[in-house]
């Protein structure tokens, strides 16, 4: 799928008009996971693009009076018929704002009420957890930022072959579920768990934590790891695990030191690293390893191995995963 998305618009997709526009700013709503989806959109574009990226809940922009000078709006919305998006998206219309829709579903509302529309190509996602769906969004956004970027022609040149090799990476983190299986059997004995991240995984870290509670039923919460300590610390305990999302970058000190935090108010740790990082394996539980690569494209790989995760761990604890209770796949009601 991602090699087939990417395939797509390197080679075919029309320029999206929003960004020709000459906007200064841009506004991106969404609701649930492409709203975390839409928070990985901000730190690509904001490095890639340059310019100011503002990400809202769609259900609470419909409460904010914010005017939009010279913006443009990006909305993320897997089945296109989510209630909460449609309506903050004809609000933007009636303010008068650009408005490109990225969807999955040909012919829905939000590409009726859009301006410009973006397939992202998944094909028909039928579990009610988004799994595919972000991962191909996310495949999106990388190409709309590295189409318009101002990076430099070698950052430009190592962005490309770092997203040509995620087909690669991802098919890795898909062969080493016997260690993500591990982890699932430890961590199905729990009802509660916390995820943590930094900088661009730090949607990473709530997105793990949706899938987790979505499909196996454990109160599984999402952190900015410096967080912690103002607050979430007083919740640790050894009957909360905490699932480490370590990346190869500017963050990974500042998470080595989070993690002996956690351990020291006796939370086991689960850490998601690098391959061949030994410091981590010296201080957590349990290692789940990721391909490494570029940190702009850490989101994809650690993603698929946290939907993993989750997989079996709600099948460890006998949860029915396409249809979890309370939930539905396109939520058309406010
Ligand atoms: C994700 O697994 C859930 N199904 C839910 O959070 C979903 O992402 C949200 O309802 C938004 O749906 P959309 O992308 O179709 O607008």
């Amino acid at each position: 799928m991602i090699r087939d998305t990417l395939g797509d618009y390197t080679q075919k997709a029309e320029p999206a008009r929003l960004l020709d526009a000459g906007i200064e700013s841009i506004l991106i709503l969404a609701c649930g996971t492409s709203y975390h989806a839409a928070l990985i959109g901000k730190y690509i574009m904001e490095e890639l693009l340059s310019i100011p990226v503002r990400v809202e809940l769609a259900s609470e922009f419909n409460y904010q009076a914010l005017t939009l000078a010279k913006a443009g709006a990006l909305t993320i919305t897997q089945s296109g018929e989510t209630a909460d998006t449609l309506k903050a998206m004809r609000k933007l219309k009636n303010m008068g704002c650009p408005v490109l829709a990225i969807t999955n579903v040909v012919g829905s509302s939000a590409s009726r009420i859009a301006d410009q529309t973006i397939y992202i190509r998944a094909g028909p996602e039928i579990s009610v957890a988004a799994t595919k769906s972000f991962t191909a969004q996310l495949m999106v956004l990388y190409w709309l930022a590295m189409s318009y970027s101002k990076a430099d022609a070698r950052r430009l040149a190592d962005l490309v072959m770092g997203i040509r090799q995620l087909p690669k990476k991802v098919q890795q983190v898909l062969d080493n579920e016997d260690e993500i299986m591990e982890c699932a059997k430890y961590l199905a004995g729990y009802e509660n768990a916390f995820f943590i991240g930094r900088g661009i995984n730090f949607p990473v870290a709530l997105e793990g934590a949706l899938k987790l509670k979505e499909i196996s039923y454990i109160h599984a919460e999402g952190y900015a790891a410096g967080e912690l300590k103002h607050g979430p610390f007083a919740l640790l305990s050894e009957d909360v695990p905490v699932i480490a999302i370590v990346a190869q970058d500017n963050t990974y000190e500042a998470m080595l030191t989070n993690i002996k935090e956690v351990k020291a108010r006796k939370s086991p740790v689960i850490a998601l690293v690098g391959e061949g990082d030994e410091d981590i394996d010296q201080l957590a539980d349990l290692v789940i390893t990721v391909p490494k690569g570029d940190a702009m494209f850490s989101p994809v790989v650690n993603t698929v191995a946290l939907q993993l995760l989750a997989y079996y761990t709600a099948r460890q604890r006998g949860c029915p995963i396409d249809t979890p209770r309370n939930l539905a796949k396109s939520v058309t009601v406010e």
